[in-house]
This record gives structure tokens, sequence and C-alpha cells, in this order.
């Protein structure tokens, strides 16, 4: 389906068109490195650049009736990048907040993290606890960002909590399940994403919610992140309307 054809659909009110917009859905920003290369700029106008495009997305996903909107903005192997990009991102958190908090409160929307938050500055800390606090009380779209967060570190962290549970005696092996399980994850038992969204042309997970994909719905293209807008957000939703979600079952029809 093209763009263009999908044009009238992206006017509000003939969204959803009956059609189930996703509950959760789950965006790997890639490509801000590669966009900044192209155009001979350092790469931390890239990431600039693609802080421009999640407030657009932020708005859009919000707009469309998306319940949870998953972001990862920062790997625990990200800590292996020159330490001027390092510091670049780590302030990101703290000049998005403090310019969007206002409007993040505006629109209900409740700011939510998965990730280690040791290890992070005080600042990026400050300004994370916040806008957790400032916007605990709301009831809209959950906005959860994945900042020093790695998919194995998660699954290693909600394996330690169960066997400390375990060892105290307020648990039985036999009382693990995967629902249980998942609660002990970062995402807390949240529902799993039902789209993955990865701009950029590299087709893989890239160690994001490991335990969380497991029935996801995938969604690749190549453009880079910076260039990304709702209309190519639009097309992924479109997509995954049109995909029948099985879970190891067999077709209905
Ligand atoms: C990956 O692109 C992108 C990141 C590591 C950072 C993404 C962060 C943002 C878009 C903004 C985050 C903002 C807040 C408020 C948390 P890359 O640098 O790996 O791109 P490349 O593969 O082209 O080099």
């Amino acid at each position: 389906m093209t763009m263009a054809g999908n044009k009238r659909e992206l006017e509000p009110g003939g969204l959803t068109a009956g059609k189930k917009i996703p509950r959760h859905v789950a965006i790997i920003m890639d490509g801000n490195g590669r966009w900044a290369k192209k155009r001979y700029l350092p790469r931390i106008a890239g990431h600039r650049a693609g802080m421009k495009t999640m407030r657009k997305i932020v708005e859009f996903a919000n707009e469309i009736g998306v319940g949870i909107l998953s972001l990862y903005a920062f790997s625990t192997e990200n800590w292996k990048r020159p330490p001027r990009e390092v510091d670049f991102l780590m302030r990101l958190p703290e000049e998005y907040l403090q310019r969007e908090l206002p409007l993040l409160i505006e629109k209900n929307i409740v700011v939510s993290i998965m990730g280690e938050p040791a290890g992070l500055p005080a600042r990026t800390q400050k300004a994370i606890d916040t806008a957790l606090e400032k916007t605990r009380g709301n009831t809209g779209m959950i906005l959860n960002f994945a900042f020093n967060y790695g998919g194995r570190t998660e699954i290693i962290h909600a394996v330690k909590t169960l066997c400390s549970e375990i060892v105290y005696g307020h648990l039985h092996v036999d009382e693990i399940t995967e629902d249980m399980f998942g609660k002990y994850l970062y995402s807390g038992g949240m529902p799993d994403p039902d789209l993955l969204i990865r701009p950029s042309g590299e087709l893989r997970i890239s160690n994001f919610l490991l335990w969380q994909l497991a029935y996801t719905e995938l969604w690749f293209t190549d453009v880079l992140w910076p260039d990304f807008e709702k209309e190519h957000f639009w097309e992924a939703v479109l997509e995954y309307q049109q995909r029948e979600r099985r879970f190891g079952g067999v077709s209905k029809f």
C-alpha cells in the first residue's frame, strides 16, 4: 500500500476504520549516526534530529490511541561509544523533559522507564525521577523509555530477584509461571508489544525486550530514524492490521 494511498486515513477520525490500533508499540530508534554522516555532521547532530522525530512520534502515537509506546533510547552496550557522544546522550532526557514535560502532563501521558538507573549521571536520574513523579497520576498513554537498558541484563535481574525470594522463603520454585516471571522484568507485567518498528535497514532485535517480543509483529524500514515521519508509523500500523496473529495456534478462517 502506498503512503499516498493512505493519506486520507491519516486524517483524525478516519484513523482506525474499525481496525485495531496496536496497544503496545516498541521502537528501536536507529540510524541517527548514519543520518548525520550523510550530511557531514557530527553524530550528535543525528541524535538531536532523532529527538525531534521522537517528539513527533510520541504525539502521533498518543493521538491515534496507542496505549504504550516503548522507545529504545540508550542500551547497556551504548557505553562503548566515544565519551563525547555518551555525554550528549545522557543529557538528552533532561533536555527533552525540560521542554516536553508540561505537554506530556497536559496530554495525560505517563512517563515510565526500563533499565538500570544506577550508573546514570545524577542530573539524568533527577530529570527522569521528576518526570516519573509528575506523571504518576496520569491515566493516558504510557511513554516507556528504555534507558541504560539491555534485554539480557533485564532477564538476569529478574532471575536474581526471583532467586532471592526463594532463598528467603517467600516463593516456591513450582510457583514460577511465565506471567509471574514477566512481572519481575523492568516492564513489570506490562502487556507485551504488539508491534516492533525498527528503522534504518537493520534487521535485528539488538538486545531489546528479548522476553517480551516473543509474539510481537516486526516491521522494518530502510528510513533512518531522523527521517521517520508519522506516515511511516501509520504505514506500520496498517501493515500490522493485515497480519494474522496466531500465537502458535491455527488460523480462525
Ligand atoms: C541509535 O542510532 C540511536 C541511539 C543510540 C540514541 C537514540 C536516542 C534518541 C533518538 C533520543 C533519545 C531522547 C531521549 C529523551 C531519551 P545510532 O547512533 O546507532 O545510528 P547509526 O547506527 O546510524 O550509527
